[in-house]
């Protein structure tokens, strides 16, 4: 595995390779073998990031490998410096990972040019178009609370038309077989997903889901008004909205009294939201070492 940018670009294999890693990492730590140089990740975020960027530093930590943490504002990027010489120098330097997160999908276009050394590009969300290694750690999330998701009903929503999550989510689920519908108000549904049913009925489609999965109104994407009030009537998530047998799950960060009410914040059935925090760090872990894996020809 070279970069990670995207589901579409994963085969199954290599998602199953993910998988089982991850939950080696999980269930017996980290053994490291000698490798003739430590490799070096450096984290490019250019929007915010809470569990997306300290999972994948401590995952990189977890590995043994050095970590470059990149800040546009004290970096010369702010002082004109184009983006391809930055990343040239960084891997002149000695980066061999490049964990990117950005608003737009410019990850690609650079992962296609020539760099004086090795360079990985490792996706942590772009744009409104996809979020992989999220998606990766809500499967693997699943996973280990139902087994398999082959014909499971998950139910994801909110905000779909502007969530990477969902995107990304969407893709990887539908690939492993499960059956996912997306609940959404119309100005929220997205036409360009085909692959996916869209509903307009909370209460209907949650009650015999096998996972519902809450997401964020994305308002920083959004020019026009929201009518929050609207929204919280027809689509926030109680306790009396939904099957609570169902797993609830979110990406975070969770708006409480939004998407979910906030009585949710302090309920049983909410604790696996934090348990999707956990399990990045093991899924992340997976991901960089498969690539080191690549560049090294080394595994743990
Ligand atoms: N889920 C997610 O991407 O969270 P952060 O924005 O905090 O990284």
């Amino acid at each position: 595995m070279k970069h990670l940018l995207d589901i579409n670009s994963l085969n199954n294999e290599q998602i199953l390779e993910i998988m089982n890693l991850a939950s080696r990492f999980e269930l017996l730590g980290f053994v490291p073998k000698l490798l003739n140089k430590k490799p070096t990740v450096a984290f490019l975020f250019f929007e915010n990031s809470t569990r997306t960027k300290f999972s994948f530093e401590l995952a990189a930590k977890n590995l043994n490998y050095n970590t470059l943490d990149f800040n546009f504002n004290t970096s010369s990027l702010s002082k004109g410096e184009d983006f391809f010489d930055t990343l040239n120098n960084l891997s002149a330097i000695g980066a061999d990972i490049i964990v990117v997160r950005s608003s737009d999908d410019f990850i690609y276009e650079y992962s296609k040019k020539k760099y004086p050394y090795r360079l990985s590009f490792v996706n942590a969300g772009s744009g409104v178009g996809s979020h992989p290694t999220q998606a990766l750690l809500d499967f693997y999330t699943i996973q280990k609370h139902l087994g398999s998701v082959y014909n499971k009903k998950i139910v994801i929503v909110g905000d779909i038309k502007h969530s990477r999550v969902a995107k990304s989510n969407i893709e990887l689920l539908n690939r492993v077989g499960a059956k996912v519908v997306c609940v959404a108000p119309k100005c929220f549904q997205d036409e360009n997903i085909k692959n996916v049913q869209f509903e307009e009925d909370l209460f209907l489609n949650t009650q015999n889901a096998d996972v519902v999965m809450a997401l964020r109104i994305q308002k920083e994407r959004i020019e026009e008004e929201i009518d929050y009030l609207e929204y919280i009537e027809n689509y926030q998530i109680n306790e009396g909205n939904f099957n609570t047998d169902a797993i609830l799950m979110h990406p975070g960060p969770v708006n409480w009294g939004v998407e979910l009410s906030k009585e949710l914040q302090f309920a049983k059935c909410s604790k696996i939201i934090l348990e999707q925090a956990h399990n990045g760090t093991f899924v992340r872990m997976a991901i960089l070492n498969l690539i080191v894996k690549g560049i090294y020809g080394s595994h743990c």
